[in-house]
């Protein structure tokens, strides 16, 4: 891989970013494929975080042969600071590569006061798409999202302002996240109705949140045609080895984000983590790995939505599919430790 840090506007891509071993999935039925491994741009990337940082790991990131930057309205902080962040990098060092990147955003969830910063309605959606496209600096994303469902706003409205979103040719495709089983149903029913299907649906999925495993979401994904970009899958960095001894260390999210509390690193959770550590050991990886591996298990989950607070994080965390594909009886024991619900408060 090229050597990064380089000045600004002096970026050059690794001419070998993509003889790597990441895999290039489907995203469920349509023609396009997402890494292995989406990259995030939710924590450490508004104001802060060091710039020349961010940048390093963005650049490393495509570098690696990551394709596919994962934004939204709300990151920061301030809200739609990760935007702004991206279109720099976009504009200084990325440009050549815009028809490389699949870029996504969302809009939906709460970024002020005002009754059009939130919601579903088509106001807030499309006004906030104008807003992304401003501050990513390019004339389209790849990938817009309803980023929650909104029960105050009829499904129809919001579909449909996806669907504007995609024929206005501001966005390529539709997606939606944090949607309950039927609702996702009932979207795709009406997304393929308006002849825009929908792509993908981003659910959270990790060892610690099974959710789509026991509501039909997996089987859902198979039904209706979607891919699955899980985020989250690292639990926010509680599926490595830095918080198995107890303490935090001082830069680690659960220290200094609003989004990951301290006091979830209790006994039971450093007792199942600690077990799925011993696991991954014996299988020669590390937690991190072990974790991201087994959400890639499932052929319905086209990519691993991970964030990370270095290059290193990156490089090592990319080597997951490196290793023996898992076996029955190490699934099973992973479902042992692997529970639902452990170290989650939201
Ligand atoms: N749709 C939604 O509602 C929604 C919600 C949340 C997230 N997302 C998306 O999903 C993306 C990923 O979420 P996430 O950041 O929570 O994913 P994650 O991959 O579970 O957690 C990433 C964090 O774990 C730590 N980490 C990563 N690799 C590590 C390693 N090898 N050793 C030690 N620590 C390591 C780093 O945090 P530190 O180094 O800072 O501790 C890193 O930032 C977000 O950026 C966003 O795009 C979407």
């Amino acid at each position: 891989m090229s050597a990064i840090a380089t000045p600004e506007g002096t970026y050059r891509a690794a001419a070998d970013r993509y003889d790597t071993t990441l895999a290039y999935r489907r995203a469920g039925t349509s023609g396009l494929v997402l890494p292995a491994f989406s990259f995030g741009l939710w924590q450490k990337f508004g104001t802060d975080y060091p710039y020349e940082t961010q940048r390093d790991i963005v650049l490393h990131a495509f570098d690696l042969g990551i394709t596919h930057f994962d934004n939204a309205n709300r990151y920061g902080p301030p809200h739609r600071a990760a935007e702004k962040f991206f279109g720099q990098v976009l504009r200084r060092d990325l440009a050549p590569h815009r028809d490389e990147l699949i870029l996504s955003t969302k809009a939906g969830n709460p970024i002020g006061p005002g009754p059009y910063q939130r919601g579903g309605s088509r106001k807030s959606l499309l006004t906030s798409l104008d807003h992304s496209l401003r501050d990513l600096e390019t004339d389209y994303v790849d990938i817009f999202y309803s980023h929650s469902p909104d029960p105050s706003t009829p499904l129809e409205e919001t579909v449909g302002a996806l669907a504007s979103a995609v024929t206005s040719g501001k966005a390529l495709y539709a997606g939606i996240s944090n949607y309950p089983v039927e609702r996702a149903h009932e979207a795709a029913v009406l997304l393929r109705e308006a002849g825009v299907p929908l792509l993908v649906h981003q659910p959270r999925y990790s060892l610690f949140d099974r959710r789509p495993e026991h509501d039909g979401l997996i089987e859902l994904a198979d039904q209706d045609g979607f891919g699955l970009v899980v985020y989250s899958p690292l639990a926010q960095g509680l599926l490595t080895d830095k918080y198995l001894t107890g303490t935090v260390p001082e830069t680690a999210r659960a220290r200094n984000s609003a989004f990951l509390s301290p006091d979830v690193i209790d006994d039971t959770y450093r007792e199942r983590a600690t077990a799925l550590d011993e696991l991954a050991r014996e299988r020669g990886q590390s937690l991190a790995q072990l974790a991201l591996q087994w959400v890639l298990r499932l052929p319905q989950v086209t990519s691993a939505l991970i964030g990370a607070s270095s290059t290193w994080q990156l490089d090592h965390n990319l080597r997951a599919l490196d290793f023996p594909p898992l076996t029955e009886t190490e699934l099973a024991l992973m479902d042992t430790y692997g529970v639902h619900g452990t170290a989650l408060r939201i």
